[in-house]
């Protein structure tokens, strides 16, 4: 699917609205996931820019994508209070707008659930990233457990969380789909945010580097 413009107006108030109550779980998520990164770094469908403040000083520019008008405004905001040079673009995940190989880094958080093709997506990642280049992950993932991953897939085709959420998908393989976008997945492991039986839940944190 080719996709150029996003517009969930409704979704992007609740969003921002709530991520401040969500943040004080998953700050210290972020703060992991950023941990250590250095060079230029592209980050995919950036929200509000929530993970904005958790890149390190390390961190020499950050590029941060996001297509939904309303979000995008707020990441502006959110980029001039960061401690690292954060530009913000109006791109949509399917057709990143660089050259093969510019970036050192790549960050996907809760975005590769929204996407419509998460393939493309990662493909494109792999794309603009340095050979050797890293991936890394916070997104939320199809439950392990048979019956839940069923209400997941459920709700997925039904279309009633994909329309709630913004695009949102809960029931995605996202560590497999990294792995077959050509990316050796270094290290995951899985974590629950919210309660664990939430269908946004298990979500996965981990670092994957491009082949
Ligand atoms: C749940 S929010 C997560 C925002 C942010 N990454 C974070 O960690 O808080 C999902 C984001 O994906 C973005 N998104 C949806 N479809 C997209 C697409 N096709 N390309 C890029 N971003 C997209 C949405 O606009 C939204 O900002």
């Amino acid at each position: 699917m080719n996709e150029t413009t996003v517009n969930h107006p409704v979704f992007a108030r609740i969003f921002d609205r709530f991520t401040g109550s969500l943040e004080k779980e998953i700050g210290a998520h972020r703060e992991e996931l950023l941990a250590g990164l250095s060079g230029r770094v592209v980050e995919l469908g950036a929200g509000n820019g929530m993970n904005f403040g958790h890149y390190p000083a390390t961190v020499a520019e950050v590029v941060a994508l996001e297509p939904e008008p309303y979000l995008r405004e707020r990441a502006e905001q959110a980029a001039q209070r960061a401690r690292v040079p954060v530009t913000v673009r109006d791109a949509t995940a399917d057709t990143l707008p660089f050259a093969d190989g510019e970036f050192d880094v790549a960050i996907a958080s809760l975005v590769l659930c929204s996407v419509p093709d998460p393939a493309r997506a990662l493909a494109e990642l792999r794309r603009v990233l340095k050979p050797g280049g890293e991936l890394r992950f916070l997104e939320h993932v199809r439950s392990a457990r048979p019956r839940k991953a069923r209400i997941q897939r459920r709700l997925d085709s039904s279309g009633i969380w994909p329309r709630l959420g913004g695009g949102c998908h809960c029931a995605r393989d996202t560590v497999a789909a990294i792995g077959a976008a050509g990316f050796d997945v270094e290290r995951v492991r899985d974590l629950d945010v919210g309660p664990s039986w939430a269908h946004t839940n298990p979500h996965v944190i981990g670092a994957a580097r491009a082949r």
